[in-house]
């Protein structure tokens, strides 16, 4: 495999959906995209922290199931695996993240730093870091030389700040917002944005020396603005069986990255994540349980030319 990277890091929470049923769903979005850089061959190392509990249990099953490396994986021997409750009022879920979680205090004890040799690529988002003995970890990894960074940055109110989303624009390489995202981060940076998205996300990408800035826009499609071409867009295929889009940015990161990896252009990168998004939401859920799923989609490595 040619790749212009020595090593692939997702930084972040792992936790689980729980329903008012008492069934779960583990998730988290950098969890998500570790199953997925894993589906299509790579070997990410999933930094992340869960309690001594079924939970906890699970997900290292879970990785073991999907050949993910639990080195990055911490354990906490107070602190629950991270959890989200979910409540259905009027038909209308409502998501409640618990705070104080595992993944609030990772800590980087692994020696994942003093190992890493080369030049990385970082994956993480923002939710982790809303305590800070986890957002000092992260500060430390996106910190490091040779590191370059990608950032989907999923803003759960209230667990974000304002600073943070500073510091992020300051190491960030490669920054995804939804529209609403978009907005908010524009708006904090003191972006213009009267004069249309195009011309915003141009603004905000030059400001911040962004070698890309990607709008995702629903199941409308998204945007790509690169430093060095104009930007482009591309609609979603269609889908034809939808579940869900749970996931479907988390999906769309992990194809970026891939390309991103592969050197891919930025035709090819926009048009595979809008491709792949798409599939998952054909998919229950954000990862799907069987690997053929990635050769069904063209990006598993065996079927990748490159
Ligand atoms: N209903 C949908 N149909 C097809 N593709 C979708 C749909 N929803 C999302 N996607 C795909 O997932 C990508 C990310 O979705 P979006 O909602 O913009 O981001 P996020 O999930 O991070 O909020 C979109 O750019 C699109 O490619
Ligand atoms: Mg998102």
């Amino acid at each position: 495999m040619s790749t212009n990277y020595d090593q692939i890091m997702v930084f972040g929470e792992v936790l689980f959906d729980v329903f008012p049923d008492g069934s779960r769903v583990m998730g988290g979005a950098p969890f998500n995209v570790a199953c997925h850089l894993r589906g299509f061959g790579l070997d990410p190392l999933f930094i992340s922290r869960i309690g001594r509990d079924d939970p906890g249990r699970e997900v290292v099953r879970q990785m073991h199931s999907r050949s993910l490396s639990v080195s990055g994986l911490e354990m906490d021997d107070h602190k629950m695996t991270g959890q989200v409750r979910v409540t259905i009022d009027n038909n209308e879920p409502a998501y409640e993240i618990l705070p104080d979680t595992a993944y609030d205090h990772i800590q980087l004890h692994g020696g994942d730093l003093k190992e890493s040799k080369g030049h990385t690529l970082l994956y993480h988002g923002t939710l982790a870091a809303r305590n800070r003995v986890s957002a000092a970890a992260l500060y430390r990894l996106a910190r490091q030389d040779n590191t370059s960074v990608f950032c989907d940055v999923n803003l759960r109110d209230p667990w974000w700040e304002k600073e943070l989303i500073r510091d992020i624009l300051g190491w960030c390489t490669y920054l995804k917002v939804n529209e609403d995202e978009f907005r908010q981060v524009a708006s904090l940076e003191g972006v213009d944005l009267s004069a249309g998205l195009e011309r915003a996300a141009q603004e905000l990408r030059r400001k911040r020396n962004l070698k890309c800035l990607i709008v995702t826009l629903g199941s409308k499609g998204a945007m790509l603005f690169p430093e060095d071409m104009e930007h482009i867009f591309a609609a979603s295929p269609g889908v034809s069986a939808f579940q869900d889009s749970v996931g479907a940015g988390d999906a769309f990161s992990s194809v970026f990255m891939l390309g991103i990896i592969r050197s891919w252009s930025w035709r090819r990168i926009l048009d595979q994540a809008v491709y792949f998004a798409a599939r998952i939401c054909e998919n229950k859920g954000a990862v799907p349980e069987d690997r053929d799923f990635y050769k069904q989609a063209g990006l598993a490595r065996e079927q990748d030319s490159g």
